[in-house]
């Protein structure tokens, strides 16, 4: 057996979105067009001459093939060791635990997270950095830039591996050690928040339901929740990671949700909820009847983070996408620590974490995590909450409420129109952008617009400067609307339109944010023209 090396014609449109490169499953399973991805990364990152790699995927369809696939092209260039998860299966937070714990020179991720997977679905792959976060624009561009001259790649011609048996193997001369994707993910997580308070809880009777919509988390979260903080058997459910997950499709939101929504606003209702996604770096929470928006979970966490022995001391500082209600602001203005804005995109915070600027970060998007590894961390969020339901004694509602009441609340909903076509949703969006100098002044809705204007970027640690990353219509009194086409979907465009209004309370606080949201919905369409470009009156899917 040797090393063989195959020619290849370039393929266009390899250009890695929000996070990572996603396609149709069908696209990936053209001969070669994962090698001259995979051959793309190592020419980004200098070569797999001498560097360990973390490898790992959701479990979704061709995982598995992807895997080997990557295992010989590592080994057939040269790379020393490969930790793979066993059955070629890691959650992305887990991957990224692995990355840093083990200190290689970064990790290749298999999925598409939140987008369903198998035959006819979606797959994806993107790589993450040495400090265990997704690439950053520098380097996607640069691997961009590389599957456009690759005309060549090489793999070791060996055998599939068993990745089921734990150990390490070998692979011509490189070393494959197959590790238990969960263990030490969990021993991380046991070393961030109080077990002991959490499994108190449980044993007092506290009922909690996790859906982990057959994706990655099932292992993980039966692993955590069940087996060492004695939540009751049967807590996890949709528990086994399938390759089509099931048909379910995993993002965890009200929406594809819908199973766990309807339990918990149902009579029957346990104490607290929550859903993760395809790969595990999503969560959405609920409480018995309460829907808590990740806007304002992640503000609660904010404030509430000291109550987890792995925040005692107090955040560095918080990070939000742009897009992201303004409501974890406030805590930190209370809390008298630093604020960020970034586009969408975890890569975006990674920057601020390394230099010690930021503890916590999310998104509106059901992304929330913390400088424990370099990704949005699902079961962190739900640990994080649990800790804290543990050590106040109250219930989600309860929590709700009071947040509200001390900070007031930023209603917040983001409303999506899915599959437009490409061409449609760009021009909705360049008409917009030439009027943004105009709408200033303009009265709509009877609110007027008080500032416009096209997010731009510049990343205080490096400088780096990011454009067009939504555009944003502020009204006086500080109600705005944000639109933006999505970066991760694989048919046609996704509008995401994000609506925010804050209340300060102490009267009109328990509203239903689609009406309080009313006027601001109203003043979208009319000022995007949404119908118009698009055909489209009402979104697809509300979060
Ligand atoms: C992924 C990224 C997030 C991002 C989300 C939505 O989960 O990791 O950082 O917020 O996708 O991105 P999109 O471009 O589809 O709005
Ligand atoms: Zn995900």
């Amino acid at each position: 057996m040797a090393v063989r090396t195959i020619t290849v014609t370039p393929f266009e449109g390899q250009k890695p979105g929000t996070s990572g490169l996603r396609k149709k499953t069908r696209v990936f399973r053209q001969p070669h067009y994962l090698e001259c991805f995979v051959q793309a990364i190592f020419q980004a990152i200098g070569g797999a001459e001498g560097k360990t790699f973390v490898l790992g995927g959701d479990g979704r369809f061709h995982n598995d093939q992807a895997v080997q696939v990557i295992l010989r092209m590592a080994a057939g260039q040269g790379a020393v060791r490969v930790i793979v998860g066993q059955g070629g299966i890691l959650s992305t937070p887990a991957a990224s635990h692995l990355i840093r714990l083990n200190g290689t020179d970064g990790g290749i991720i298999l999925s598409a997270s939140h987008n369903p997977g198998g035959e006819e679905a979606d797959f994806g792959i993107k790589f993450n950095m040495p400090n265990g976060g997704p690439a950053p624009e520098a380097v996607t561009d640069a691997i961009h830039v590389a599957t456009q001259g690759v005309r060549a790649y090489s793999l070791f011609d060996g055998p599939a591996i068993d990745l089921d048996r734990l150990g390490t193997v070998t692979l011509g001369s490189m070393e494959v050690q197959i590790v238990d994707p969960v263990a030490d993910y969990a021993d991380l997580m046991e070393s961030l928040f109080d077990f002991d308070a959490i499994r108190g809880l449980f044993q007092a009777g506290f009922r909690m339901r996790f859906d982990a919509m057959c994706a990655v988390t099932g292992p993980y979260a039966k692993g955590i929740l069940e087996d060492r903080l004695g939540a009751a058997p049967g807590t996890v459910v949709h528990a086994t990671p399938l390759p089509d997950f099931g048909g379910m499709h995993p993002d965890p939101n009200p929406t594809w949700a819908h199973e766990l929504m309807a339990e918990m606003m149902g009579a029957e209702a346990p104490d607290f909820g929550a859903a993760s996604d395809g790969d595990g770096d999503r969560n959405m929470v609920l409480g018995r009847g309460i829907y808590v928006s990740p806007s304002d979970s992640l503000a609660v966490l904010a404030a509430n983070a000291n109550l987890a022995p792995g925040y005692a001391k107090g955040l560095a500082g918080v990070a939000r996408s742009m897009p992201t209600s303004a409501a974890v602001d406030r805590v930190a203005e209370a809390l008298g620590i630093e604020a960020f804005e970034t586009p969408t995109g975890w890569k975006f915070f990674g920057n601020l974490m390394d230099a010690g600027r930021v503890t916590l970060c999310g998104e509106e998007s059901f992304g929330t995590g913390s400088d424990h590894v370099r990704e949005k961390d699902g079961l962190w969020a739900v640990l994080l909450w649990l800790n804290i339901l543990a050590a106040r004694g109250e219930s989600v509602e309860a929590i709700m409420a009071a947040h509200w009441a001390r900070f007031g609340r930023n209603y917040y909903s983001r409303h999506d129109f899915e599959a437009i076509e490409t061409t449609k949703a760009d021009a909705m969006i360049a008409d917009l952008r030439g009027r943004l100098a105009d709408l200033p002044g303009l009265e709509v809705e009877g609110m007027t617009i008080a500032a416009a204007d096209d997010f731009a970027y510049t990343d205080p640690v490096d400088g780096s400067v990011s454009r067009n990353q939504g555009v944003r219509v502020v009204f006086e009194g500080g109600s705005r609307i944000v639109l933006r086409l999505s970066g991760t979907g694989t048919e046609g465009a996704t509008l995401r339109l994000y609506l925010e209004r804050y209340a300060p309370g102490p009267d009109g606080l328990g509203l239903d944010p689609q009406e309080a949201l009313g006027p601001m919905i109203r003043a979208a369409h009319e000022i995007a023209g949404i119908a118009g470009h698009t055909g489209r009156t009402a979104p697809d899917v509300v979060t």
